[in-house]
């Protein structure tokens, strides 16, 4: 049984999604992957840090070969997105004439994310698509298409399954939302 109320920091945080929920959501974007990559050899892109848990729950899920690389980029001070994206870890995969996929904890604004795809459509990937846990429709403003979304979130400012609140909550299993 995950805590109905937690603290990190000096913020209280409520239950929102418990761990058997995500994982079963979890599951079936996994199943959608494996039918939609089967021997296309695709090259999954985690950005750092919140994206590790997803990722590895997706991958190991799927039995098609695949690549795995990471990139990191930050935009968050906080609770809040700074608007401002800074590359931290570039790509270190030749991704020229491969099935990219994205892998992100959760978009926002989808700054971080534009960045991302700016940075990779460079290299002239054979496709681009993107696979987000969460996504906050109400925010998200770009004019690009999310592939694959495990969760529609409100605008609330969530931690858990790799999301944190200035570092911390990442390694929670269950999402909790911001009282
Ligand atoms: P964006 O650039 O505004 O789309 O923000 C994207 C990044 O900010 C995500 O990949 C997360 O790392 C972080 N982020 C956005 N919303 C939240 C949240 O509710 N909790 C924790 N981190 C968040
Ligand atoms: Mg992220």
């Amino acid at each position: 049984m995950s805590e109905q109320i937690i603290s990190v920091h000096d913020k209280t945080f409520e239950l929102f999604l418990t761990e058997n929920e995500i994982v079963k959501r979890v599951s079936e974007i996994a199943a959608e992957l494996e039918a939609a990559y089967a021997s296309k050899q695709p090259v999954m892109i985690g950005i750092l840090n919140g994206a590790y848990p997803f990722l590895s729950d997706l991958s190991k899920q799927m039995k098609t070969e695949l690549e795995i690389s990471f990139m990191k980029a930050t935009s968050y001070k906080g609770t809040k997105s700074s608007g401002e994206v800074n590359e931290i870890l570039g790509l270190n995969t030749d991704i020229r004439g491969r099935h990219v996929l994205i892998v992100e904890d959760i978009v926002d604004t989808g700054n971080t994310l534009s960045f991302i795809r700016e940075q990779l459509f460079k290299h002239d990937p054979l496709s681009l698509k993107i696979a987000s846990c969460f996504l906050k429709p109400g925010i998200f403003n770009k004019d690009y298409p999310l592939d694959w979304v495990g969760f529609e979130i409100a605008d609330d400012f969530v931690i858990g399954y790799g999301m944190d609140y200035n570092g911390l909550g990442r390694n929670l299993q269950s999402v909790y939302k911001l009282k």
